[in-house]
């Protein structure tokens, strides 16, 4: 691995960190730098033990590489621990006895401060939600929950440690060279390639500061998403559909939601991404570079079978084209063991534009259920062009079809369990499209 040098500022002072830029920064935080106020829970982004604020944002230490962070603002607790703002944290946590062995209350007190500051009077649902990736093994949350509603009267003192980002990036034509000429291995968020089993011996590129890739646009036809947004930043835009918000938000807990990108959970070939299911539903299509040119493929394309992707090791997505058609009309739902795990046991989306009494769209997709995301368009086409009467005259058989056609297969939940849970999604959404 060829060491590299990073630039960046740990709680408000200037940094070089030379090594491997593969590490993760809360190894290199304990280790190197001995802030061990950063804890070593899961490794995997699901504990949020680990969490720091990088330019602004919640993170999981553990998944972000140091060759991500160059120019970037690290505060761990130790820096954060000498503001004004932390003192009122502070405070509240110990008028209501939220800490007992105290091992997740430094990642929650930077939980705490990220939802604060966005969010300066949250409801008890949103501070739930704002500290929905940090577990706690002995305090429980109420009382957790409490301090930060204490808290919420109090904090609006200035973060006196922050620094405003200054990301030197390169272009995508640089990248795309480099991905001619090397091995490197795309990393854009890390959510996924730095949880221990996929973590890689080759090197990355990092292409998450890449300003072409970062961009929401649109034109007549589509709006487009550069393959490097943050499922933080799909949200935040107002171009994005509410469709792909809502499964953006539920993708996971926040820390993950400010790392992991579009682009990465289609790279990933995941059966179980989120964003994915959406682009698949909506029959979005992928930007594909390499140096030489560009091609534009369905996003059914891209998926060949088990973690078989149509993509080349020349090459980068570089946009997802959603086309603009209507999308108002549309059900989604994700079943999973906890609101923040990231990892979805059966996920479904549906979509009904209706025209002049004729159905003019009708799809479906549902996720982790085989080796791809599933779209039956040859099923789906059954109620195009029909009102919706007729569509329910057709309904049975309908049904009838997805009941042959989906073979789910063993995962962590059994084959029955899954069929049950698609067909129940299915029957759920016509019935709530009135079919
Ligand atoms: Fe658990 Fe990082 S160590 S989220
Ligand atoms: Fe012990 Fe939260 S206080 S894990």
């Amino acid at each position: 691995m060829t060491n590299t040098s990073v630039c960046f500022f740990l709680n408000g002072e200037k940094n070089t960190y030379t090594g491997n830029p593969s590490a993760r920064l809360l190894d290199v935080l304990r280790g190197e730098y001995k802030l061990t106020g950063t804890k070593c829970g899961c490794k995997e982004g699901e504990c949020g033990a680990c969490s720091v604020i990088i330019d602004s944002k919640l993170h999981n230490s553990c998944l972000v590489a140091m060759g991500s962070i160059n120019g970037s603002s690290v505060i761990t607790i130790e820096g954060y621990s000498d503001t004004a703002r932390f003192t009122v944290l502070d405070k509240a946590y110990a008028s209501v006895s939220a800490v007992q062995c105290g091992f997740c209350i430094p990642g929650m007190i930077l939980a705490s401060e990220c939802l604060l500051k966005t969010n300066p009077k949250p409801t008890e649902a949103e501070i739930r939600e704002g500290i929905s990736g940090n577990l706690c093994r002995c305090t429980g949350y109420n009382s957790i929950v409490k301090a930060i509603g204490i808290a919420s009267g109090d904090a609006d003192t200035e973060l006196n440690i922050s620094h405003v980002p200054d990301k030197p990036s390169m272009s995508l034509e640089e990248a795309l060279i480099l991905r001619k000429n090397t091995e490197l291995i795309p990393y854009a968020g890390g959510t996924d390639l730095m949880v221990p089993e996929n973590c890689h011996k080759k090197e990355y590129l990092f292409i998450g500061n890449i300003p072409e890739l970062k961009q929401i646009t649109q034109d007549d036809e589509y709006i487009r998403f550069g393959a490097a947004c943050t499922f933080t930043e799909v949200i935040n835009h107002e171009l994005s559909p509410e469709l792909l918000k809502e499964a953006c938000r539920q993708i996971a807990a926040p820390a993950i939601r400010n790392a992991g990108t579009v682009g990465g959970n289609i790279g990933n070939g995941s059966a179980k991404a989120d964003s994915a299911l959406i682009f698949m539903v909506t029959d979005s299509k992928l930007r594909i570079m390499n140096a030489d040119g560009e091609r534009i493929i369905p996003l059914k394309d891209f998926y060949l079978g088990n973690k078989q992707l149509n993509i080349s090791d020349d090459e980068l997505i570089v946009e997802i084209l959603m086309p603009k058609t209507c999308l108002d009309n549309y059900y989604y739902k994700k079943v999973g063991a906890r609101n923040a795990l990231s990892i979805s046991r059966t996920s479904f989306a549906g979509i009904l534009d209706i025209q002049n009494g004729i159905i003019k769209n009708f799809a479906t997709a549902f996720g982790a259920v085989i080796d791809t995301i599933i779209r039956y368009e040859h099923i789906d086409k059954m109620f195009i062009g029909k009102t919706v009467n007729e569509a329910r005259e057709l309904k049975a058989e309908y049904l009838a079809k997805y009941d042959e056609e989906i073979v789910p297969r063993r995962g962590r939940v059994s084959v029955e369990y899954r069929k049950n849970v698609c067909m129940n999604l299915l029957n759920d959404f016509l019935t709530v499209m009135s079919i």
